[in-house]
């Protein structure tokens, strides 16, 4: 297919797509094809907007708020509360029941969990985080996505405050220790190797349980975008820095078990993230426990990161 062919198709598919629901955008999107990957993203819905997800998060340049406590989640512990399991070739989704909720300084509402999927790259060898911390990727990304006063997907994205996503990182090391609660979620991926594919779940895992010991306390926070078309900026993002450390396996489950379409001859689904994004408009702010470095940590102190900041100025600006 040439170029302008490309280009009329997904023109026809943002005109279908205008009515209905955002299922209906999805294939004129991609990841790794260059005739529907990220680049070509610009032109589809809010894309090309001035405060797009993701971003780098400069650590030393978010403003500290003392105001943002930890985040209060409520419900998340119930493993029934997960229903199932979804291979959407785009990424794995987990649908979740009523009751998951999530309350915060900084959030105008209450909101609910909806749903949770993960981004990856090409297991633990090759980094598929969105969010980057002082220019580092993290194995995998994990999103939940809660909307706004329980509103539905389609009235969040009308509301600039309408939907909150929380941003844990997973990364993959060898003294992890083995998780039987990510044993479990990877376990089940072979019940959707195929795009399209769904699978009851059984209770045998919460998301606190994947959440592990992560503090949530220790946040950025800023408001962004949705990192899929159509790229909807009605995202407060809280991203939170310590990652999930989980053994290599688990990372490694994603692509060699995942198709991104409905043959299992079809491309694994893998580097399923969206590249950094020039950041025009907005500000991260830090949590008020962020002032503290965690004791366990060997990462650099700010002021040990100034010039590796000043030297990748540069580079920022090309994002
Ligand atoms: C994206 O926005 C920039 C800056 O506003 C503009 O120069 C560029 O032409 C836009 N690209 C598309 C594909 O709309
Ligand atoms: C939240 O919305 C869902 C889906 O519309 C609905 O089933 C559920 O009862 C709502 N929960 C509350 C507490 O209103
Ligand atoms: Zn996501």
């Amino acid at each position: 297919m040439n170029l302008a062919w490309v280009r009329h198709l997904i023109v026809l598919g943002t005109l279908l797509g205008a009515g209905y629901t955002s299922t209906d955008m999805a294939d004129t999107w991609c990841y790794e094809d260059p005739k529907c990957g990220p680049e070509t993203w610009a032109a589809l819905g809010h894309c090309n907007g001035t405060r797009q997800s993701p971003i780098n998060i400069v650590t030393p340049a978010a403003v500290h708020n003392p105001h943002l406590g930890a985040v209060s989640l409520a419900g998340y512990g119930d493993a029934r509360k997960l229903i199932s399991m979804e291979n959407t070739g785009k990424a794995v989704y987990v649908h979740l029941a009523d009751g998951l909720r999530l309350s915060a300084q900084g959030l105008p509402a209450i909101y609910t969990a909806k749903s949770f999927h993960l981004h990856w790259g090409q297991g633990a060898a090759q980094p598929g985080s969105e969010h980057f911390i002082n220019y580092k990727s993290f194995s995998m990304e994990l999103h939940i996505v809660h909307t706004k006063n329980n509103l539905s997907m389609a009235d969040a994205l009308k509301d600039p405050e309408g939907i909150a996503v929380l941003a844990f990182f997973l990364q993959a090391t060898a003294h992890a220790r083995p998780s039987q609660s990510w044993d479990s979620f990877t376990q089940h991926l072979k019940d959707v190797t195929l795009k399209g594919e769904d699978t009851d779940l059984d209770g045998s895992f919460s998301l606190q349980e994947l959440l592990g010991s992560v503090d949530l306390a220790r946040y950025y926070r800023y408001h962004g975008s949705l990192t899929t078309p159509n790229c909807d900026e009605v995202v407060v993002w809280t991203v939170f820095p310590d990652p999930i450390l989980v053994p290599p396996g688990v990372v490694d489950a994603f692509p060699s078990i995942l198709n991104s379409t409905d043959s299992d001859a079809g491309p694994r689904l893998q580097n399923n993230y969206r590249p950094l994004q020039r950041f025009r408009d907005s500000q991260v702010q830090a949590s008020a426990a962020l002032r503290v470095a965690p004791s366990s940590s060997s990462s650099p102190q700010p002021a040990a990161l100034i010039p590796l900041l000043i030297s990748t100025a540069a580079i920022a600006w090309h994002l």
